[in-house]
């Protein structure tokens, strides 16, 4: 079927909120027959629309599949930047590295690179990250006019705005641990890895790359994090909508960059503490050159995390990995 038909068809159907529409109603508004509006229909349930239809009153869609696409996330975004434009791949090494390459050739704020598997996903620290084919694997580019030692704070906005996703399309309320994890009962079912493009001081990109555990099982996950990391299907207890949570991310990361660009870190960093996990607890604290030990104490303005050792002096963590 034609690209831009099938979009007609979906986007009447998505106006028409779960009402009928009558076959001679899809028919003038597509400019085609009322059997060719058939096939179509025919078409949208092969890919896993369920179509309910009913004589003299037309078709209604009851369920979209959970088939990721630049259309269907599109279709029905309420943002006026982040996320319109879409670079869709049923599989790539990494979004993160795409990503990079669209930004070397311009692409404009907002843009989103989404995949449904990645080969070479990669993580914090070096590490790979475990993409198989039910999670959300992608990376926004952003081109922020603003210092480039204020660029951390971007991640822990991500964060934020994962956390009122989640909330949002779930019964869920999850938390995050410092940098950028987010837990649902102490497990882990996002992580965040934050790359910038830049030059002398100038910032080109900044490159936001999330993974969202969303439909796997247990024994999706690799053996070596299956006590550590969980999905929401596991947490919620059935299977939730990719589109739907990367619509609703996208719509609050639009509200909290907005405010962001506007008010500075602030307002960002009063919600990011609300969720957070480790403020005021004992942590270990993994670093590049040694393991401390202490309390959370705080985040900075920029992001770094603030440790009081048994001896009164205080640390800025700047990077690490956190036990709590
Ligand atoms: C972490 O180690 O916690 C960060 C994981 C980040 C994974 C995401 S998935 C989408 C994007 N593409 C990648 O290769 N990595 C990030």
């Amino acid at each position: 079927m034609q690209s831009d038909l099938r979009k007609k068809l979906l986007e009447t159907f998505h106006e028409a909120n779960g009402e009928f529409v009558s076959g001679q109603n899809l028919a003038d508004i597509m400019g085609c027959t009322r059997t060719a509006v058939w096939k179509h229909i025919e078409e949208l349930r092969k890919d896993g629309y369920d179509i309910e239809a009913v004589r003299k009153k037309g078709y209604r869609i009851n369920k979209s599949p959970d088939k990721l696409s630049g259309n269907s996330i599109l279709l029905g975004l309420e943002t006026k930047e982040i996320g319109k434009n879409i670079s869709y791949h049923e599989s790539l090494a990494s979004t993160q590295k795409l990503a990079h390459k669209l930004a070397d050739s311009g692409a404009e704020e907002g843009t989103l690179v989404i995949a449904d598997e990645q080969t070479q996903g990669k993580g914090r620290l070096l590490r790979t990250w475990h993409s198989a084919k039910t999670g959300i694997w992608m990376s926004l580019i952003l081109r922020p006019r603003i210092p480039m030692q204020q660029a951390p704070q971007l991640t822990l906005l991500a964060a934020v705005a994962i956390v009122q996703a989640i909330e949002d399309t779930t019964s869920i309320f999850p938390t995050i641990k410092w940098p950028n994890d987010i837990l649902i009962n102490g497990k882990k079912v996002t992580g965040i890895l934050t790359e910038m493009q830049a030059e002398a001081d100038r910032i080109h990109s900044v490159i936001i790359g999330i993974g969202i555990n969303v439909n796997q099982s247990l024994e999706d996950f690799p053996d070596d994090i299956k006590e550590t990391a969980t999905s929401l299907a596991l947490e919620e207890g059935e299977p939730i909508s990719r589109t739907s949570v990367i619509q609703s991310f996208l719509k609050h990361f639009e509200i909290l960059y907005t405010l962001f660009l506007k008010e500075g870190f602030k307002p960002i960093k009063l919600l990011w503490e609300s969720y957070a996990v480790s403020l005021g607890k004992e942590i270990k604290a993994s670093t590049l050159t040694g393991v401390l030990y202490g309390k959370a104490i705080g985040i900075t303005d920029d992001g770094v995390l603030l440790l009081k050792d048994s001896l009164g002096e205080i640390h800025s963590i700047y990077s690490a990995d956190i036990e709590i």
